[in-house]
């Protein structure tokens, strides 16, 4: 691929050289496996395949301009897929066996990393689903672990332009209880139709509210959402959104930049006293918001006014890709070099 493809490369799969895989049976993991083929041997019966027993993670190798390849807080990643596995009773894997698996990951795949400057960027995708046996709904005895790599593009096709999006009144991805708060398969089964009915408006996402009340915003899509009204930095308080590590480094990014953060609940209406409003996570990055519309209570809030994304969300993307990238000095250890 020359410097153009690599730049207009869309958030997708692409086939690469090598995956890794490790099963778990009769109560341990085993040795890494490595494997060039893209497809696996499922058992029909598999809890992952009738029970969703299954969750994945998502995280991003960036090439730096010192040649250097980092990581991006893979332990987050890691200690996020054992509170899913714990979540849904699955055998939990090690830090040391994720670590393995996506370091060598990266590294079997290394011309797959896009350059940089390209504004593309390695996606790395842990997956763990429940491979044993069981007709009753009971959690499986047998696990896969499998770690795939993909390079990609920005998430939503306007990268870091402002996108609109659709309050999804008529569907929740997670209930109260449920299980929004682990990346587990489910929630986003559930959120495939108000997410296709966003896109057939011509939104980019959908924009969930609290299931119990319908008042107040949980998150957009498969990203957090964030608002800016002064020098605050405020992100929704909820037991049915994922804990994203996007959203956790821009508030330290936010205090560290002197604003004040506050993790609470936000009541829709408030939408019209934010001076911005953005989407965050680690496929789409920071994702400032110009547009939320209510089609079923006739509103609409627009930012961005001047098309462009607001100052703030602005510092607060090139403070976050600049330590991804390895541009600017590492100061919370948030990355890992990884040797080649
Ligand atoms: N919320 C959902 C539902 C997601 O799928 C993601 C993506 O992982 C996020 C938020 C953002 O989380 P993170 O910043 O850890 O990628
Ligand atoms: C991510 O941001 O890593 C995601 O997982 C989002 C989506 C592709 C599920």
């Amino acid at each position: 691929m020359n410097q153009t493809e690599w730049s207009n490369l869309p958030f997708g799969y692409q086939k690469t050289n090598i995956n890794i895989r490790s099963y778990y049976r009769e109560g341990e993991w085993g040795k890494l496996e490595f494997s060039d083929s893209e497809y696996i041997s499922v058992h029909m019966a598999a809890t992952g395949l009738h029970y969703g027993q299954q969750a994945f993670e998502g995280l991003k190798a960036y090439m730096g301009n010192d040649g250097k390849v980092r990581l991006f807080r893979w332990e987050e990643n890691a200690q996020r897929m054992q509170d899913s596995a714990n979540g849904i009773m699955m055998a939990v894997p090690p830090m040391e066996l994720f670590k393995e698996a996506v370091f060598n990951a990266v590294r079997l795949n290394k011309e797959f990393i896009p350059p940089y400057g390209t504004g593309a960027t390695l996606y790395v995708r842990p997956l763990l689903f429940g491979s044993g046996a069981r007709v009753g709904v009971k959690p499986a005895d047998e696990y896969m672990f499998l770690v795939f790599v993909s390079p990609v593009g920005p998430y939503f096709k306007e990268g870091f332009n402002p996108v609109s999006i659709m309050v999804a009144r008529d569907y929740d991805r997670a209930a109260p209880k449920g299980t929004g708060c682990y990346k587990v398969g489910g929630n986003y089964a559930a959120s495939l139709t108000a997410g296709e009915k966003a896109h057939k408006e011509g939104f980019a996402s959908a924009l969930f509210l609290d299931a119990r009340e319908k008042k107040y915003i949980d998150e957009a899509g498969p990203a957090n959402f964030f608002a800016i009204k002064g020098d605050n930095y405020i992100t929704p308080l909820s037991e049915s959104i994922l804990p994203s590590i996007t959203n956790k480094s821009l508030m330290v990014l936010a205090e560290d930049m002197g604003m004040k953060v506050e993790r609470r609940k936000i009541a829709l209406e408030e939408l019209s006293e934010f001076d911005e409003v953005g989407a965050c996570g680690t496929a789409a990055v920071i994702s400032p918001i110009r547009r939320i519309v209510d089609l079923e209570m006739g509103t609409e809030w627009n930012y961005c006014l001047d098309g462009k994304a607001g100052e703030k969300s602005s510092q607060l993307y090139h403070r976050l890709i600049d330590i991804q990238n390895g541009d600017a000095p590492d100061k919370f250890g948030w990355t890992t070099v990884v040797e080649m």
